[in-house]
């Protein structure tokens, strides 16, 4: 099979809108090497935003990020223009322009008139639909959507999305271009959030449920998800930087669009930031303080109490049987217990088991042990220094400082979570696996796309359906059925994807 090739690097790419996005695609695209026009229907804008390139450029030279000479061609090769009719010989045209569909439609119809039947159109809409961007266009088949992340040049993310009527000519040459630009490529079919946007919920949602019913407090959770969970920022620090509010909107668009799917459900917590202007950063005020003098918050860590001096191993600890050698070199006695039984370490009359998705409390009754413990997921046993742990109610009032010491010879600081189903990691990692499975299942992307999207445009440590292969199918499965049992709304049922692919 022939491979379709990227547009030539003499084809002139035109960017609409000379905004955040729009100036940082057409970088993009002249850095690559394209002659690229810049328009903007605001007065000076382009020339503005082309003079804000030159100081950002310069002070990647002086940097050493870039030489002289390489800034010099960039910039030559950027022209801006004063009217839509000065892009009719683009081969490509890429519009950034406000999110308004009308207005959008509206640019569209007027480069058909303008442009040659066989120049390509890309909308960068983050929210609206591609198959109705292009719904007014004599030929439809000639748009699709290229979904950069902001900030454009360093991002390396671009979603290619198809609409109904995309031609497969176009999608092609799109991500060939794209990928030709440095960019990690991946073929989306036009569906709300398309995939980022829409597997990404629940790392926000997830965490806000648990603060919702007091799990933790912000600073705790956040610093279990960097910590243990290898994410690059906690959720409330993320949306902080993000603003409550542009991040609230994706969420109620996300969830409109999949006519209440509960799996997308916005927090009211977060919602009740916007109400009242805590919008993050930007406002001085989120979840966090950023102002003057503010006190800053903390993670709670659980003071550790006497360290036990021995220890059982039941069972097949599989994904955390690091843990056991990491104690075990911290000088704990570490003696094999009954290899037929569920995977336990049990000191001190204590019994610690990897969260199953079910709360502390569930698990001690079911096995019968009152002062069980429950230890949430990390993405590396070996390397992790902070845990998660949920005691069961009515468990000895020890029994948290104990564990807690337990794990401290391993270096390991312990969080206390209230007993919270599925603890922080694990519940926000076999969701994200679960809805980067639909997306599969709903003929959205490929699996390997889905990982690649996540990887490249949110820099989670490892794919979501990778990540959830790592810690086994059947075992995500069966959180999620736990969570689902706990919760009883339909927010957690398992992705048809999920139980094909585990059987
Ligand atoms: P922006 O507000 O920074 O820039 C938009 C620019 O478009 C402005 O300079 C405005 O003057 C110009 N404009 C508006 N209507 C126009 C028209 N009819 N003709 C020509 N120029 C026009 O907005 P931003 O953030 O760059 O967003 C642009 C698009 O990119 C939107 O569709 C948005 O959904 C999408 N997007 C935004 C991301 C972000 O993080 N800001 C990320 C990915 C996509």
């Amino acid at each position: 099979m022939t491979q379709t090739p990227p547009l030539p690097l003499n084809a002139t790419v035109a960017v609409i809108g000379a905004g955040t996005m729009g100036a940082g695609i057409a970088q993009v695209a002249a850095a690559a090497g394209h002659p690229v026009l810049l328009y903007d229907n605001r007065d000076g804008a382009a020339e503005a935003a082309l003079t804000a390139m030159n100081t950002q450029l310069s002070r990647r030279v002086e940097r050493g990020k870039i030489t002289d000479e390489a800034k010099t061609q960039l910039l030559a090769r950027m022209t801006p223009c004063q009217k839509l009719a000065d892009l009719a010989q683009a081969a490509l045209v890429i519009e950034a322009i406000v999110e308004d569909l009308a207005v959008k439609q509206s640019v569209f119809t007027s480069l058909e008139t303008t442009c040659t039947p066989d120049t390509l159109f890309a909308s960068n809409s983050s929210s609206l639909s591609i198959t109705a961007i292009a719904s007014k266009l004599n030929d439809p088949g000639r748009l699709a959507g290229m979904h950069f992340f902001n900030p454009a040049p360093v991002m390396k993310l671009c979603e290619v999305i198809a609409g109904l009527e995309s031609r497969s000519h176009v999608i092609d040459t799109l991500l060939a271009t794209a990928r030709n630009w440095g960019k990690v490529a991946v073929r989306a079919n036009n569906t709300p959030g398309f995939i980022v946007n829409r597997v990404a919920r629940p790392y926000y949602t997830e965490a806000m449920k648990v603060y919702e019913e007091a799990g933790a407090d912000i600073a705790t959770l956040d610093a279990l998800l960097k910590d243990a969970g290898q994410f690059p920022m906690g959720p409330f620090a993320l949306t902080d930087l993000i603003g409550q509010d542009i991040n609230l909107a994706v969420s109620q668009t996300v969830f409109a669009s999949y006519y209440q799917d509960r799996r997308f459900e916005p927090s009211l917590v977060q919602q009740a930031l916007v109400e009242g202007g805590l919008l993050g950063r930007k406002s001085g005020r989120g979840f966090y303080d950023y102002r003057d003098g503010a006190e800053p918050k903390y993670p709670l860590t659980i003071t550790p109490g006497e360290p036990p001096k021995n220890m059982i191993v039941d069972g097949k600890p599989g994904l955390w049987q690091p843990l056991i050698e990491r104690l075990s070199a911290a000088g704990i006695t570490v003696q094999p217990g009954d290899p037929d039984k569920p995977a336990a370490m049990t000191c001190e009359g204590l019994s610690l088991k990897l969260t199953g998705g079910c709360t502390a409390t569930t698990q001690a009754r079911r096995s019968g042990d009152p002062n069980t413990i429950l230890f949430d997921l990390a993405f590396d046993y070996a390397s992790t220094d902070r845990l998660a742990l949920s005691p069961a109610d009515g468990s000895n009032p020890e029994a948290m400082a104990t564990a807690a010491a337990l794990f401290a010879e391993a270096g390991i600081q312990c969080s206390h979570l209230d007993d919270s189903p599925g603890l922080i990691v694990m519940r926000t990692v076999v969701m994200l696996c679960n809805l980067a499975a639909d997306a599969v299942h709903k003929g959205v992307c490929s699996a390997e796309d889905a990982d690649n999207a996540m990887k490249a445009g949110t820099n989670y440590p490892a794919g979501p359906i990778e990540w959830g292969e790592r810690l086994g199918l059947k075992t995500v499965i069966q959180v999620l059925n736990e969570l689902e049992e706990h919760y009883q709304d339909g927010r957690y049922r398992v992705s048809p994807w999920l139980k094909r692919r585990s059987a």
